[in-house]
């Protein structure tokens, strides 16, 4: 990550009840009675590319990927400077979210079943 302010971002899953939490550095979180570790980024595999696109003075973001209750993108967040934009994504609907259009920015994605995501835009 080399993102000036945010670049200590940390993202956590619970693996109990799903929920999501984020913090702004290293932390001690937990979420029901277990404590978590944070998750890794990867580089997408092809199962789990975003498509990005500048359209309208907006980023357009869509995916083939699954949205499926047992395997759904389930939040897309942009990191910019010190702004951090989270669109939470819901199964049985198609992804799609739109972004203000603000370069130099990276997008973090997190897939219900493969982890978490990023690339650079
Ligand atoms: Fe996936």
């Amino acid at each position: 990550m080399t993102n000036g302010n945010m670049k200590k971002m940390r993202f956590y899953r619970c693996p109990a009840c799903g929920n999501l939490l984020f913090s702004t550095d290293d932390a001690d979180v937990t979420c029901c009675g277990a404590k978590l570790t944070n998750l890794v980024m990867h580089k997408p595999d092809e199962e789990n590319a975003l498509q990005i696109e500048h359209s309208d003075g907006e980023w357009y973001i869509t995916a083939p990927h699954e949205m499926h209750r047992e395997h759904y993108i389930s939040f897309v967040a942009f990191l910019t400077g010190d702004t951090m934009i989270v669109k939470k994504q819901y199964p049985e609907w198609g992804l799609d979210v739109r972004l203000p259009y603000i370069r130099h920015g990276m997008l973090l994605w997190y897939c219900t079943r493969d982890g978490l995501f990023y690339q650079n835009i």
